[in-house]
């Protein structure tokens, strides 16, 4: 029996194999253990299963000399330093692939409702101000026919293109090697109506969506983010958003993250924000977990994990 940690109440049926096979201590906050928690309650452990609000750094892992496996429950793992840990012997594990289409869904829903102009007339409808049926009223952008650019070569970018062609959009993709529909980013930007970002957070992308790449975008174009919030400068989509360089922009993820109810950005027009819940359907926060513990179980056992990161 290894000592585990597990960050977060994990309610799937998944954690039940790891408690059988070990010793598993759960942090039982609603909110994530802040740094110093995280070191006390992972100092002696063998395995930690994490979240992306999790900061194992180097700080963190050279806590942990018994350290030997993490298990991200997340495909991103830029909360991870995975290159010291792998310095260290370490196994890190992620939860690629179960999470695409449920995650393309959500890109698509943001999509969707941002050009529609679906929360805020909602939210008009619950506060009693459906006076009547109006020729101009709500006017938003056709999603049809449109120019969907998809930032980034992975699999959530690639499921969200097909829903886009699905609706008949033209689709255009970044991406370094030739081939149907890829553009560089400079074109993709200018000529897409939703630019849609499915990066993983590098140092390379840090920041990319800048007050130049905004300038960029058409003014009539939306600026959709499930990727990670560092991606785009916050700063500089609260400029876009006021002065109209854009048409409006749907968040599931945002710098910081979470997002203060106080903060300027919310105070910008045209903007959905969602609180990061791009994998969060039933079925498949259940399958995340699942593997999480899988890759922890074969990590603890000296074994390669089912999804190791490469
Ligand atoms: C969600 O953002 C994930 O990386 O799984
Ligand atoms: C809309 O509901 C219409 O009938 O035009």
């Amino acid at each position: 029996m290894a000592r585990c940690i597990v960050t977060r109440k994990l309610p799937f049926d998944a954690l039940e194999r790891l408690r059988a096979a070990h010793d598993v201590e759960v942090w039982r906050g609603a909110m994530p253990p802040a740094p110093d928690e995280l070191r006390e309650l992972a100092a002696g452990a063998e395995g930690i299963l994490s979240m992306l609000t999790d900061a194992i750094d180097r700080e963190l892992i050279d806590a942990c000399p018994d350290l030997r496996a993490v298990a991200n429950l997340a495909v991103g793992t830029d909360n991870i330093d995975v290159e010291y840990a792998r310095s260290r012997g370490i196994a890190v594990g992620n939860t690629p692939g179960v999470l695409t289409e449920t995650s393309a869904d959500l890109a698509f829903a943001l999509l969707l409702a941002v050009a529609r102009r679906i929360v805020e007339s909602a939210e008009s409808v619950r506060r009693g101000e459906w006076w009547t049926w109006e020729p101009a009223g709500w006017l938003g952008y056709d999603v049809h026919g449109a120019t969907l650019g998809i930032v980034g070569p992975g699999k959530i970018g690639e499921a969200v293109a097909r829903r886009g062609a699905g609706f008949g959009m033209r689709v255009l993709r970044t991406g370094r090697e030739p081939g149907p529909g890829r553009v560089p980013l400079g074109e993709l930007l200018a000529e897409s109506d939703f630019v849609s970002l499915h990066c993983p957070l590098t140092p390379e992308t840090r920041g990319l969506i800048d007050e130049g790449a905004l300038m960029t975008m058409k003014q009539s174009a939306f600026l959709i983010n499930t990727a990670r919030g560092e991606v785009v400068d916050t700063e500089a989509l609260r400029r876009a958003l006021e002065s109209g360089w854009i048409a409006g922009a749907g968040l599931d993820v945002t710098d910081p993250e979470p997002l203060p109810g106080y903060h300027p950005l919310l105070g910008a027009p045209n903007l959905t924000v969602v609180p990061h819940i791009g994998s969060a359907s039933h079925a498949t926060r259940g399958r995340m977990a699942a593997m999480a513990v899988d890759n922890l179980l074969a990590g603890l056992a000296g074994e390669p994990m089912p999804s190791p990161i490469d």
